[in-house]
């Protein structure tokens, strides 16, 4: 597969050590870091959409700029939250890499919001959670990385859904050289399934952050979509 990407998703992080944690996956052969930005769900605020987000809270802007002022790692934003568009420009400001926003939350406001996260000097992707069909892609412009969720968003450690594989295989069908990366489960049992269907970037959190040898696990994953 095209420019493979190693990315530990810092949410199985200890958050309290959070520099020190980028460094050592860095050291260990990370190419980016995976920032999951969450906002937690409120129905009771009557908003628009109500399906996107995800029962967790997690970091914000903040948090990316004190980062930023330890590291000149690429920093690879996620964002499950209900108005991506609201965290553009602070994330841009912090020193963000990546602004990757779910295609649930900006079905409007497509052309507009890629647009501005180009402007801020960050790279922009589209996140697809497991009912979204690659289809809601079209019609949109062309964007460089989808990233196909592998489990529910909101929390690390749960279960890899390989049904999700029949997405990335049409995706990369489609797209040769799209930047296709896959989130939720991946570790060495579940890579070869995601890299044979396509996918170049893996987000790892608990197969990493849990194993003994992370640096192996990491170099592991790295070899599985070289191959
Ligand atoms: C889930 C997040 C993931 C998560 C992955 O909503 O988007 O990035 O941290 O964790 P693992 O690899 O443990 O499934
Ligand atoms: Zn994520």
């Amino acid at each position: 597969n095209p420019n493979p990407k190693i990315a530990p998703s810092m949410l199985s992080s200890d958050f309290a050590n959070l520099a020190a944690e980028a460094d050592r996956m860095l050291r260990y052969g990370a190419d980016w870091l995976h920032m999951d930005i969450m906002m937690i769900r409120h129905e009771l605020s009557g908003c628009r959409t109500g399906s996107h987000f995800v029962p967790n809270l997690t970091i914000g802007a903040p948090v990316i700029e004190s980062l930023r002022k330890h590291t000149d790692a690429y920093l690879h934003c996620h964002l499950m939250v209900t108005y991506p568009i609201d965290y553009v420009e602070p994330l841009g400001k912090a020193g963000a890499s990546g602004f990757t926003f779910h295609v649930e939350t900006a079905k409007e406001n497509w052309q507009e919001l890629i647009h501005r996260i180009k402007s801020k000097g960050m790279r922009p992707g589209v996140a697809l959670k497991p009912e979204t069909p690659i289809e809601e892609l079209e019609a949109k412009d062309p964007v460089e990385m989808v990233l196909v969720m592998t489990v529910q968003p909101g929390f690390g450690g749960q279960k890899f859904m390989p049904d999700m594989m029949d997405k990335v295989r049409d995706l990369r069908k489609k797209y040769p050289s799209l930047d296709i990366e896959v989130d939720g489960g991946l570790g060495p049992s579940t890579v070869d399934l995601a890299s044979s269907a396509g996918a170049n970037c893996i987000v790892a959190g608990s197969s990493v952050f849990g194993a003994s040898y992370p640096a192996q696990v990491i170099s592991q994953l790295r070899k599985n979509v070289q191959d």
